[in-house]
C-alpha cells in the first residue's frame, strides 16, 4: 500500500493524495486548517475500497474539525480561539477566557456582567445534591465525587437535558456547571475534613468565592492575597482547554450519542482522573515529595526512566515535541507566587534540578521530553494550600468551559454522527460450541 499526496486542481488550490491498494487505487481529498494544518479526507474510504486505518491512540487521526483551540507542538505554540495563552494568562480572567472559550469572541462589558450574574445565581446546591456528600465515605476520592455529582445536576435540571437547547437555556447550563463546579469540589474537601461547610459568599469573584469556601471557617474568613487570587486564576485558564485531548475527546465521544452536556462533562471528569493525563499532577508532587523525604534522589529517578523503570511524571507530551508552553508561564508563576508570599518550597528546587538533568540528558532530548504543564501546576496548587487528593479536582474545574465548548461545537455540527470506530478483530475465527460436560 503506497499514499502519496499530488496537486489535484492547482488553480483551486485542491489537492488529493492517492492511496495505491492492492489491484486499485484511490484518490482521497486533502483538507487544511486555517493554521495550515493539512489532512486527508479518508471518510469515504471504507466504502470505496472495503480498508479501514488503524491508528491505536489516534496519534495520526483528526476526529473532528474545531475552531476553538490551536496547538503547534512543533513550536510550543497555544492559542484559544486565535488568541495566544500567553496573553490570556497575562491579562484575562477565568471567566472571561471561558466565555471566549464557548462563543468564540471575548464578552462585551454586558456579556460579561451578565455572565457573572448566573454564576452567582447558580452558585448554591440544592439541598438535596448537598445530602449526596453524606452518603460519600468522608475519604472517598473527590474525583469519584466530582463526576458523580456533576452527572447528578441531571437529575436536577431535566429541563435542560433537551435534545433542543434553546441559547438561554444552554446558557443556563454553562453557569450550573461552572458554578457548581467549584461548590462541589470545595463542599467535598470540608467534608473530608468533617468540618461545617462554607457556603459561597455572592460578593466574591469566582476564584476569590472558591478560596473562600475552601479556607473560611466559621469564626476566620479567608481573604486571599491578590497574587494567590492571580495565581489560581491563572492556573484554570492555562488548564482550560486543550483540544482533541483524552478528557475532550471522551466529552465529544458521549456527546456525540446525543447525550447531555451533564453527562458528557461528567464523562470528561472519569477521563481526566488517570495518571497519564490530569491524575499526573498529583503523581508529579508524590515523586517531588519522596525525593524530598530522601527515599529518592533526581539522578537516581533519571537512570531508573532510563532503564524503563519509571516514567518522569510531568514530563513529555504527545503533542508539544519542543516545549509546553503552559508549563514555561506556570514555572514563573510557581516562582513569582513562593516569593510574593515568602515560602520557600524546596519542592520548587527539587524539580528545577530534575528539569536540569533531564533537559540536558540523550534519553531526554533524544525523544524530546519536556516539563509539560503539570510539572509546576502542583507547586502553585501547594503554595495555595490545596489537598494533593484534590489537585485534579483543580485542573476540572479548568477544564471545565473547554469540555463545554466542544460539546456545544459538536451540538451544532450539523455533520454530527455518533462516535464509533472501527477495529481489526484479532480473536479466534469461527469456533464450535461445546458443551460444559465435553470441555476439557
Ligand atoms: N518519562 C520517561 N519516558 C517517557 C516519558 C516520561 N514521562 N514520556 C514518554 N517517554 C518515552 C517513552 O518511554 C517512549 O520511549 P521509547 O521510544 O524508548 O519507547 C517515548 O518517550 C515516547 O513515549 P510515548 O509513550 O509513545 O508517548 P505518548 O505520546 O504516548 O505519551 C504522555 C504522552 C504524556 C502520556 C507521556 O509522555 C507520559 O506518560 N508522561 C508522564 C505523564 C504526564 O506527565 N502526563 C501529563 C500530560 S500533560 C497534561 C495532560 O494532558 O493531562
Amino acid at each position: 500500500m503506497l499514499l502519496s499526496t499530488q496537486n489535484f486542481q492547482q488553480d483551486s488550490q485542491l489537492k488529493t493524495a492517492v492511496l495505491q491498494l492492492p489491484g486499485e487505487e484511490i484518490k482521497l481529498p486533502i483538507v487544511s486548517g486555517t493554521e495550515g494544518e493539512q489532512a486527508i479526507d479518508i471518510t469515504s474510504l471504507r466504502d470505496e475500497t472495503g480498508y479501514i486505518t488503524l491508528d491505536p491512540g489516534y496519534s495520526n487521526t483528526g476526529a473532528c474539525e474545531s475552531k476553538i483551540t490551536f496547538i503547534d507542538g512543533k513550536n510550543g505554540v497555544l492559542r484559544y480561539r486565535g488568541y495566544p495563552i500567553e496573553e490570556l494568562a497575562e491579562h484575562s480572567t477565568f471567566v472571561e477566557t471561558a466565555w471566549l472559550l464557548i462563543y468564540g469572541e471575548l464578552p462585551t462589558e454586558a456579556q460579561r456582567a451578565r455572565f457573572r450574574e448566573l454564576l452567582t445565581e447558580q452558585e448554591l446546591l440544592h439541598e438535596g445534591m448537598r445530602h449526596h456528600f453524606e452518603g460519600f465515605p468522608p475519604h472517598g476520592h473527590p474525583m469519584a465525587m466530582l463526576s458523580a455529582m456533576i452527572n447528578a445536576c441531571a437529575c436536577y435540571h431535566p429541563e435542560l437535558l433537551d435534545t433542543d437547547l434553546d441559547p438561554d437555556r444552554f446558557l443556563t447550563a454553562v453557569a450550573i456547571l461552572m458554578s457548581k463546579v467549584r461548590t462541589i469540589a470545595a463542599f467535598s474537601y470540608k467534608m473530608s475534613l468533617g468540618h461545617r461547610v462554607e457556603y459561597p459568599d455572592p460578593a466574591l469573584s469566582y476564584c476569590r468565592n472558591f478560596l473562600h469556601m475552601m479556607f473560611s471557617k466559621p469564626h476566620s474568613r479567608y481573604e486571599p492575597t491578590l497574587q494567590v487570587v492571580k495565581a489560581l486564576s491563572r492556573f484554570l485558564i492555562l488548564h482550560a482547554d486543550h483540544e482533541q485531548n483524552c478528557s475532550t475527546s471522551t466529552v465529544r465521544m458521549v456527546g456525540s450519542s446525543g447525550a447531555n452536556v451533564f453527562a458528557s462533562v461528567a464523562s470528561g471528569v472519569c477521563a481526566l482522573w488517570g495518571p497519564s493525563h490530569g491524575g499526573a499532577n498529583m503523581a508529579v508532587i508524590e515523586m517531588l515529595e519522596k525525593i524530598h523525604k530522601g527515599g529518592e534522589n533526581p539522578k537516581s529517578i533519571v537512570e531508573k526512566v532510563k532503564a524503563k523503570k519509571f516514567r518522569l511524571m510531568g514530563f513529555g507530551h504527545r503533542v508539544y515535541k519542543n516545549f509546553d508552553p503552559r508549563a514555561k508561564i506556570l514555572e514563573k508563576t510557581a516562582a513569582g507566587l513562593l516569593s510574593t508570599l515568602g515560602v520557600a518550597d524546596p519542592l520548587l528546587d527539587i524539580a528545577a534540578e530534575l528539569a536540569s538533568i533531564a533537559l540536558t540528558d540523550e534519553y531526554f532530548l533524544e525523544r524530546k521530553l519536556y516539563p509539560n504543564v503539570d510539572f509546576y501546576s502542583g507547586i502553585i496548587l501547594r503554595a495555595i494550600g490545596i489537598p494533593v487528593n484534590m489537585f485534579t479536582v483543580m485542573f476540572s474545574i479548568g477544564r471545565i468551559p473547554g469540555w463545554i465548548a466542544h460539546w456545544y461545537e459538536l451540538y451544532h455540527d450539523p455533520d454530527r454522527r455518533i462516535s464509533r470506530p472501527r477495529q481489526v478483530y484479532t480473536g479466534p475465527t469461527r469456533r464450535k460450541y461445546v458443551p460444559v460436560e465435553n470441555r476439557s
